[in-house]
């Protein structure tokens, strides 16, 4: 296993729509183990493959705190198949540090895919977890959670970001 580099905003890839995988393989299952060990190593909730420079649809999620463990989420092309309620919450991205906005997502979403083993299964998440399963599949599509803010709130962001963060790069 190994810890990846985690592309940052604005790299292109992470606004590219990823593709699905064909053959759950040995490289898919390495590029699995990489992600895992990135996200432990970051540390971080959740990843996503185009985080890591691959254009694929997979993510990793784990919402364990010190308090309460939760098992390891792995998902290859997953889908979000039920969503219901809204709640506004406090969200990050490995991709985008020292940046947190106040994002509306779904309370409560069931999300489908594949498993390691390639076998279908279909996950229900509430709070964080729902919260990560939304966030990690829009960086399927490319989407960052900083293109959910309000114009306003986004050109603040764009502006005050490529003057600090980037500053250094
Ligand atoms: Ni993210």
């Amino acid at each position: 296993m190994a810890v990846l580099d985690i592309k940052k905003y604005p790299d292109e890839v992470l606004k590219k729509k990823a593709a699905p995988v064909k053959d759950v393989n040995a490289s898919v299952l390495r590029l699995v183990d990489d992600m895992v060990e990135t996200m432990y190593a970051a540390p971080g909730v959740g990843l996503a493959a185009p985080q890591v420079g691959v254009s694929k649809r997979i993510i990793v999620i784990d919402v364990s705190s010190k308090e309460e463990k939760h098992p390891l989420v792995v998902l290859i092309n997953p889908e979000i198949v039920a969503a219901e309620g809204s709640v506004d919450s406090e969200e990050g991205c490995l991709s985008i540090p020292e940046y947190t906005a106040v994002i509306k997502r779904a309370e409560r979403v069931v999300a489908r895919g594949l498993d390691p083993e390639g076998n279908p299964v279909e996950i229900e998440g509430t709070e964080l977890l729902a919260r990560a399963l939304q966030h990690e599949i829009d960086h399927l599509d490319g989407v960052l959670f900083v293109d959910r803010l309000s114009p306003i709130k986004r050109e603040f962001f764009k502006k005050r970001y490529l003057k600090t963060v980037m500053r250094d790069v």
